[in-house]
């Protein structure tokens, strides 16, 4: 019997921060853990979506491997039978699909898409790429016939998307895409529905993102441990002067609760017990930082020991796999708009 598919990508845009780290590098780290014996596990950089938003093209090529790397010093093993790891446009059938595709999209369902209207509302310009990267990203789910999409809440419209395109697609030219399952049982299967935000140190009310110009409130993988642990101290907090759990009233402490509590393997209550109601927001800060600084020191030797020829290595073999793999589900494609006999 074939195996349900699994599959996730992350854009390899930007470095990595902490918050990609406890909100998606665990979380995937944890689902290999979890599923490898009983789902085929996809996981990708979808390395022709990192450049709908502005990006360092120099560094680029070397980040989409480190972010492989980073993944690997997390616990990911590279080398489970079961698990795929690739880049997107080293399969050129995702942009062929998606060219396909494309055709059977709307402007208006486009138009409706909410990362499409902030990140232009952001930008001088605005890429036609931006506009159709939902389609691109439905293509590289459909392709590998996944049931399975774990994703961040802001991408719940893209794979709604994802569904409609292939439910459309289905219905007129026969059973062709596996439909992924929809957006509450995706967020249960991968346990997402806790939903970890992790947010900007400087302005709580934000997430901490790598696609975002804000050193000051972001702690990227590659800093030390020292800047780290300056800037949790020089974190944003408010002036309540009580601790307590409560992103409402207190979005910066409860961001330092949430953040000590993942990197402690403990719950929130479990942080809050030796804390809630106390003054000093000094001490909390230095326990934080402390817990954050000896993360990046052991997670940086890990990250010292995985070389890049290896990544490279996983990459080819799999890329050469799955290259011969969807060209059965491209052809099938093609013959049902007339291209193929
Ligand atoms: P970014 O805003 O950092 O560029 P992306 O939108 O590319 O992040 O998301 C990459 C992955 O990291 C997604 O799975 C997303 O849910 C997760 N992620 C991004 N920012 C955070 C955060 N602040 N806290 C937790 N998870 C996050
Ligand atoms: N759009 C996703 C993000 O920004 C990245 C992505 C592209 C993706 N294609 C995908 C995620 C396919 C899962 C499946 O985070």
């Amino acid at each position: 019997m074939t195996k349900e598919v699994i599959l996730t990508g992350i854009r390899s845009n930007a470095e990595l921060t902490l918050g990609n780290y406890l909100g998606a590098v665990l979380p995937m780290v944890q689902l290999q853990k979890e599923k490898h014996e009983s789902y085929d596990l996809h996981f990708f950089i979808p390395d022709l979506h990192s450049f709908t938003t502005p990006v360092d093209h120099s560094t680029l090529y070397a980040q989409t491997i480190d972010h492989i790397r980073t993944f690997a010093a997390a616990g990911f093993d590279l080398n489970n039978k079961s698990t795929k790891i690739y880049r997107q446009s080293f399969i050129p059938a995702h942009s062929e699909l998606f060219t396909i595709l494309n055709n059977f999209a709307y402007m208006g369902e486009l138009s409706r898409m909410t990362q499409f209207k902030d990140k232009s509302e952001q930008a001088d310009t605005v890429s036609s790429g931006l506009f159709t990267y939902p389609v691109l990203m439905a293509a590289d789910i459909l392709l590998y016939g996944a049931s399975w999409v774990p994703l961040g809440d802001d991408q719940k419209q893209h794979l709604e998307l994802t569904r409609d395109l292939a439910l459309r697609f289905n219905n007129k030219f026969g059973d062709t895409f596996v439909v992924p399952h929809e957006w509450n049982k995706q967020l249960a299967f991968s346990h997402r529905d806790s939903g970890v935000r992790i947010r900007s140190l400087s302005n709580p009310t934000k997430k901490m993102s790598k696609s975002v110009d804000d050193p000051r409130g972001t702690i990227l993988l590659s800093d030390t441990p020292e800047e780290a642990a300056k800037k949790i101290m020089s974190a944003t907090t408010d002036d309540l002067a009580e601790i307590d759990f409560d992103f409402e009233k207190r979005p910066g402490v409860s961001n330092l609760l949430q953040i000590e509590s993942l990197l402690t393997d403990q719950t929130v209550d479990q942080v809050l017990a030796s804390w809630k109601g106390k003054s000093n927001y000094g001490d909390l800060k230095t326990a934080v930082a402390k817990s954050v600084s000896d993360f990046l020191k052991s997670y940086q030797e890990k990250l010292s020991q995985i070389s890049s020829e290896i990544v490279e290595a996983k990459l080819a073999d799999d890329e050469e796999f799955l290259n011969d793999q969807t060209t059965n589900l491209l052809l099938q494609v093609q013959k049902s708009v007339g291209l193929r006999r």
